[in-house]
């Protein structure tokens, strides 16, 4: 039964930042949830805040919504476009343009699919007068106020896969493998993965590492006829600027111990393809319920995983903050004790 209260209600949708897997199930879920149950009418906007700068839209129907849950990227586009930067000549007032386009496009609220740098925005924008609603999405894993982001799961499992492959390869050539993942400023994607992968050293941003740590477990390990090493590095460790973490670390291992060593960069694979089916339904409730935000009124707020439960925490409190691993992680303490190394002194 379609509720004769939110009947009508216009609401926008964009997908900001780099894309990652379940992203199109959001969408579903927010569009599925606003027309089936609610009645709304769902607007999509295309590249991301770019395409609300420019009135780039079209409404979605029901159908158009339909065989996009295990499909990669974003049905909308993405842009990085950041509103509040400013800079440049001739800048025009984006947030203003913001503003008056979602008034004429007569919406009630917007719904933003992001990662940090978009839930910023978000608080922006809502701080400014609109009704916006935040869904965390990221391979990163890095949104403050939430246990977990979608896109996370999905990039593991890839990650993990690739860890498998370079240890039948490794052993066979008895050499030391470097696989580095994404993460940006954050270890989540190289940390869980290489624990998942069976991983030797585990190198991610927050807890710093000494070349010659790293060198000498290596080099323990070769004495002790391990016949080869994996190590898994975070793109965001201690480097030289230019220079990429794998290659980095290779160089290191190279210098300080003479054993072969390949590296390998996953790169933008970790982003690309079907969301797994964790990511589908995290992505699903993750929509479901920020329409439910939407048709209780309550907007401000950036839709939130914490525990089972799926809650939402104020975007004030999470715009332009980062979740970082804490370096005495459960899960860190546990695999020091199996001995992984963390490269620290
Ligand atoms: O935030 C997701 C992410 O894939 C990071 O892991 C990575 O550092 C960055 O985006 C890459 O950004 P871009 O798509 O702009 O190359």
């Amino acid at each position: 039964m379609v509720s004769s209260k939110n009947k009508n209600m216009r609401i926008g949708i964009l997908t900001a930042g780099g894309d990652c897997p379940g992203i199109n199930a959001a969408i579903r879920g927010v569009g599925k949830t606003a027309i089936t149950e609610y009645g709304m009418k769902v607007f999509g906007i295309a590249s991301g805040f770019s395409g609300l700068i420019n009135m780039e839209y079209a409404e979605l129907d029901e159908p158009q919504l339909s065989g996009i849950l295990t499909h990669g990227g974003t049905i909308l586009g993405t842009s990085r476009e950041k509103p509040y930067k400013t800079g440049g000549p001739n800048q025009v007032d984006k947030p203003k343009l913001i503003k008056k386009n979602y008034r004429d496009m007569g919406l009630d609220a917007l719904v933003v699919i992001g990662g940090n740098g978009t839930q910023k925005t978000a608080a922006q924008l809502s701080a400014e007068g609109l009704n916006v609603i935040g869904i965390p999405k990221t391979i990163d894993n890095d949104v403050f106020g939430t246990d977990i982001t979608f896109g996370f799961d999905s990039a593991v499992w890839i990650g993990t896969d690739a860890i498998d492959r370079l240890h039948t390869t490794a052993n066979s050539h008895k050499r030391i493998m470097i696989i580095e993942l994404m993460g940006h400023h954050a270890g989540w994607l190289a940390l869980y993965s290489g624990i998942a992968g069976g991983g030797d050293v585990i190198l991610i941003p927050e807890i710093p590492y000494d070349d010659k740590v790293v060198a000498r477990y290596l080099e323990k390990r070769s004495k002790n006829k391990k016949a080869y090493s994996i190590v898994v590095v975070a793109e965001g460790i201690a480097k030289p600027k230019g220079v990429s973490a794998a290659h980095h670390i290779a160089q290191i291992i190279q210098k300080n111990t003479g054993l072969e060593t390949r590296e390998t960069i996953l790169g933008y694979i970790q982003r690309g393809g079907s969301p797994s089916p964790m990511d589908r339904i995290l992505a699903t409730r993750y929509g479901a319920y920020a329409v439910e935000l939407i048709a209780d009124g309550k907007f401000g707020v950036m839709v939130s995983s914490k525990g089972d439960n799926i809650t939402s925490v104020p975007l004030a409190e999470v715009g332009g903050k980062l979740r970082l691993v804490p370096p005495d992680h459960a899960l860190i303490r546990k695999s020091r004790k199996m001995g992984i190394s963390f490269g620290e002194r």
